[in-house]
This record gives C-alpha cells, sequence and structure tokens, in this order.
C-alpha cells in the first residue's frame, strides 16, 4: 500500500552541494516527491520538531546544527515509504552506515548524519502535517 514519509535534507548536506545527489538517490529508490521546499528552520521550530527528544544530552547541539543552515523538507511517497526511506538512509550513525546509504555517502557521524526520515508512520503523519499542513 502506498504511504507517505518525511526527509529532511540536513544543514550538512546542503553545505557540502550534495541535495542534488541525495534526492537523486530517493528518486532511484522509488519515492514520488509529494511536496518539496527549502528552508531555514527557526530555533522554534526545530525544537518543536524533535520534541521528542528535548530531554536527550545531544538535544541542545541537535538544535544548533538543524538551525545552522538551510535544510530541504519533502512528503515522499512509495509502498512502504517509511521502512524503505530508513533502509535508504542506513542507521543514525553515518560512521556504521554502509557505503551505498544516504549516511555512509553522505554523513559524518552520529549528529552529521545528513539526512532524517520519520522512524514510525504515526511520527510520519505528524511530520508531514508540521511541515505541509495542506496534505493533512
Ligand atoms: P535524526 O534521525 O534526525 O533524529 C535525531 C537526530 O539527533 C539524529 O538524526 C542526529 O542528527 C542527532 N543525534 C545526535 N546525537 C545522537 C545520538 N546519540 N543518538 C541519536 N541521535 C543523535
Amino acid at each position: 500500500m502506498s504511504e507517505r514519509t518525511l526527509t529532511i535534507l540536513k544543514p550538512d548536506l546542503l553545505a557540502a552541494r550534495q541535495q542534488g545527489a541525495a534526492l537523486q538517490q530517493i528518486l532511484d529508490g522509488g519515492f514520488d516527491v509529494v511536496a518539496m521546499r527549502q528552508t531555514i528552520l527557526s530555533r522554534e521550530q526545530a525544537e518543536a520538531f524533535y520534541e521528542v527528544h528535548r530531554e536527550r544530552p545531544f538535544f541542545t547541539d541537535l538544535i544548533a546544527f538543524m538551525t545552522s543552515g538551510p535544510v530541504v523538507v519533502a512528503c515522499l511517497e512509495r509502498e512502504n515509504a517509511v521502512a524503505r526511506l530508513r533502509e535508504l538512509m542506513g542507521p543514525t550513525d553515518s560512521r556504521k552506515a554502509p557505503e551505498s546509504t544516504l549516511r555512509g555517502r553522505f554523513g559524518t557521524d552520529i549528529q552529521y548524519n545528513a539526512v532524517h526520515g520519520s522512524d514510525s508512520a504515526e511520527n510520519a503523519a505528524r511530520e508531514v502535517s508540521f511541515f505541509f499542513p495542506e496534505l493533512a
């Protein structure tokens, strides 16, 4: 069944000018782009988006990173989109990600990991409507 998920191409990926290559890999992976835009996250937006991580030790660094430059946010669609995107990204820690994955290709470590993808269907719905309320 066709499903939607949310991806963020993160500031490290855009700083490296690799967002086109990453998007091509996503398209080659069979995803359709339902909606997409480039933006700069405000501190308030980043904190709200990552609210579930507020108590984690990496939260302050994460917010600084995610607001350090432009990001591309996109709603993607394909069969089993949440799981398929997570496979395409590889694990959170880029150093552990296979070379063929987005994080293996473009990420640096556990924080500077190039891309975000929703981790469940429930969070995908929340994250898509966070950036694209018109799609809800
Ligand atoms: P993301 O999938 O966007 O979800 C939370 C983000 O926090 C993660 O990718 C990383 O960019 C960042 N992060 C930094 N340190 C950690 C950590 N120890 N565990 C998980 N995420 C981390």
